[in-house]
């Protein structure tokens, strides 16, 4: 029996480099060792964007279609959507009633999420319950699975941590230890700074998708920040005070290749726009094979709702027998 993987994204839409590189490539790995649940949590979403819903069908479209893409395999794993599972809202109400309150006023990402809220950007909106809850119907993903093992980014392991405490005590209340203690482990959330040297991020303008085309990808390199002192193509560049465009080629390139460019800059042998163009083609090399499974699903939406229908499905079979198990721990009719 392979140990569980469980992880989600919130669907905000077309993903990019950073979530490949930091989430996206880690799952892919995990899936030949692990059962591995992977889901779009769009009544996470919902926390925050409940009066904006009219994309929310297309982002969880768009999420799991930069997973097929990366190559996150439906014969491998269940690939599913939180709200084609209902069980788990039945299990956030079992979790709701044994979790304190204070639990989830100490959740520090809750903490900064109601900050964000709070502030114009946010539009002084209030804390709704559900945004209350979030830490909980996060335990409720977790718990569904019991999974062993969960692949987060470092700012929601005090989610992780409330659901190891929730499994705890529902372990001693109902008087068996059916609930794993379940583990983070680390993505590497920081591995590609935006194109202008700030978190990669959507909101920020400064990120290139998944599904960018060649071109698209190509112009946005060129708006890389790279050594500023350097004015002319023939003054001798600093390799590693350029912010951006060198530090995308450590992560590209080849050891060769980093070399190369990192000699002709420092004497001054190649130019940044050169230098960009270079590095535009080699992402764009990498991504090729990707973009193009993208556009294969694009245009066959019929496969990816299939999949999402059957992946929903195998998610339920499981949920449904983890649930009978609990209804029966709790006492329920
Ligand atoms: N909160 C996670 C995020 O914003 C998404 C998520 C929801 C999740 N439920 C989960 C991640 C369960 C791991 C396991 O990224
Ligand atoms: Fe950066 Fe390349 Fe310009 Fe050197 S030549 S500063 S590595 S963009």
């Amino acid at each position: 029996m392979k140990q569980i993987v469980v992880s989600g994204m919130r669907p905000t839409g077309k993903l990019h480099l950073g979530h490949y590189l930091g989430v996206i490539q880690n799952w892919v790995q995990l899936q030949d060792k692990y059962d591995c649940y992977f889901f779009a949590a769009d009544w996470h979403a919902l926390t925050t964007k409940y009066d904006k819903t009219e994309d929310l069908r297309q982002n969880t479209l768009d999420v799991i279609m930069d997973w097929l893409a990366c190559g996150i395999d439906p014969e491998k794993s269940v690939i599913y959507v939180q709200s084609l599972v209902p069980e788990i809202a039945e299990l956030n109400i079992y979790l709701g009633m044994i979790t304190p309150q204070n639990w989830v006023e100490r959740d520090p990402t809750l903490k900064d999420m109601a900050k964000i809220l709070k502030t114009k950007e946010g539009q002084g909106q209030q804390i709704n319950y559900g945004l209350m809850g979030y830490p909980v119907l996060m335990s409720a993903d977790i718990m569904m699975f019991n999974a062993d093992f969960i692949p987060v980014g470092i700012d929601q392991v005090a989610h992780i941590e409330i659901t190891r405490d929730i499994a705890r005590r529902f372990n001693n209340l109902y008087g068996e230890e059916f609930f794993k203690e379940s583990k983070p482990l680390l993505n590497n959330c920081s591995l590609i700074c935006g194109l202008d040297g700030n978190k990669m991020g959507k909101s920020f303008n400064n990120d290139i998708k998944i599904s960018d085309t060649a071109e698209e990808t190509s112009k946005k390199i060129m708006t890389a920040i790279t050594d500023r002192s350097r004015l002319r193509k023939d003054d001798l560049g600093h390799p590693d005070e350029c912010e951006v465009a060198f530090k995308y080629w450590k992560i590209f390139g080849s050891e060769e290749e980093v070399q190369t460019v990192r000699t002709e800059c420092e004497q001054g042998q190649r130019g940044c726009a050169q230098c960009k163009r270079q590095l535009g083609e080699k992402i764009n090399e990498t991504f090729a094979q990707i973009r193009e499974r993208r556009k294969y699903y694009e245009e066959h939406p019929e496969i990816v709702e299939k999949i999402i229908e059957d992946g929903s499905a195998r998610a339920r079979e499981k949920a449904r027998e983890v649930l009978t198990k609990i209804r029966s721990l709790v006492k329920m009719y």
